[in-house]
């Protein structure tokens, strides 16, 4: 309670990144969100006019706030960064100040600081093509893009993060198990995004007192997921094989952000939390 949250990677209600901000909503934070600047318009068009009232109601009735939304593109740090051609995009120009450095400062302009920083996001041009046939080109965005825009994220909301802060980012078994059809460097992106988790522990830790942790979730049929194409799959897999046969609720991943990144969790930091009940611990699906 008291705290304040930015939270990248919000663009509709059915990802993770809402669910963990209805989480820490719930637990009395104050909600910022980052949205990615294509999806800018449709997000405030559709919460201004009340499509998602349904799923913002907390479990004490009342609704969500979210104090600002931020437009943003975490694959840009600074504007000198943006090329031409995007700069020129309708759907860029229509927004201001959406790289990494500047939505931090317009959040210490307009706020301060924050205590919680969530990571909710993810992209690979190339998803659907095996690690085989994927070019260098693909490779490089799904890390810029899933990987390093969490490095930025940090790096630049660090200075304006209290003292006994902490942030997670969200990552995917296929780090370090093989899941065909995960591709286009994704898997590797997942496996930077684990190891980075570590690093920054250490490094935000010591000089900020910050904690820093991943969850790795289960399969969930977000806009994100089914980009990929076989997120149907995965769901029945996991309902069939896992020690829990339920359905994996975006609200148990969100629960368990609110979990971590609270005083509960204030020993834990540089780990990877499993919430895809327990199907990572299966050696052999029958
Ligand atoms: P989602 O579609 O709700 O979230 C992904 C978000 O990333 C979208 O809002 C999209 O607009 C945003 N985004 C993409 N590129 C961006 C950029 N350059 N700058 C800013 N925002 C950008 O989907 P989901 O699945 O909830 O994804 C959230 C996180 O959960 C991702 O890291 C994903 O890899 C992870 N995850 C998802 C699983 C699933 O089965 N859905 C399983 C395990 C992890």
């Amino acid at each position: 309670t008291g705290k304040r949250a930015f939270i990248a990677g919000v663009a509709d209600d059915n990802g993770y990144g809402w669910a963990i901000a209805k989480a820490l909503a719930a637990a009395g934070a104050e909600i910022l969100v980052g949205t990615w600047v294509p999806a800018l318009n449709i997000f405030e068009t559709s919460l201004r006019r009340g499509k998602f009232d349904e799923s913002r109601k907390l479990p004490d009735g009342s609704l969500m706030e979210i104090a600002k939304v931020y437009p943003l593109d975490a694959v840009y740090d600074t504007p000198e960064d943006v090329p031409e051609d995007v700069k020129a995009n309708k759907r860029y120009a229509g927004a201001s100040n959406w790289t990494v450095k500047e939505v931090v400062e317009t959040v210490k302009n307009d706020f301060g600081s924050i205590d919680i920083l969530v990571h909710s996001l993810a992209n690979g041009p190339e998803v659907t093509k095996s690690l085989l046939e994927t070019s260098r080109r693909g490779y490089l965005a799904a890390i810029s893009a899933s990987s390093y825009s969490y490095v930025s994220l940090l790096q630049h909301f660090l200075p304006i993060m209290n003292p006994g802060g902490a942030s997670i980012s969200l990552t995917y078994i296929a780090s370090e198990r093989i899941i065909p059809g995960y591709g286009g460097g994704m898997s590797s992106a997942k496996a930077a995004l684990e190891s980075d988790t570590r690093v920054l522990a250490y490094e935000a830790g010591r000089k900020g007192k910050i904690r820093v942790n991943t969850i790795s979730a289960g399969p969930l049929g977000s806009r994100a997921a089914k980009a990929i194409g076989f997120i149907e799959k995965m769901i029945e897999y996991s309902y069939v094989n896992a020690p829990l046969q339920k359905e994996l609720l975006a609200d148990e991943v969100g629960n368990t952000a609110a979990f971590l990144v609270s005083p509960l969790a204030s020993a834990i930091t540089g780990s990877t939390i499993y919430v895809d009940n327990g199907l990572n611990t299966m050696g052999l699906a029958l």
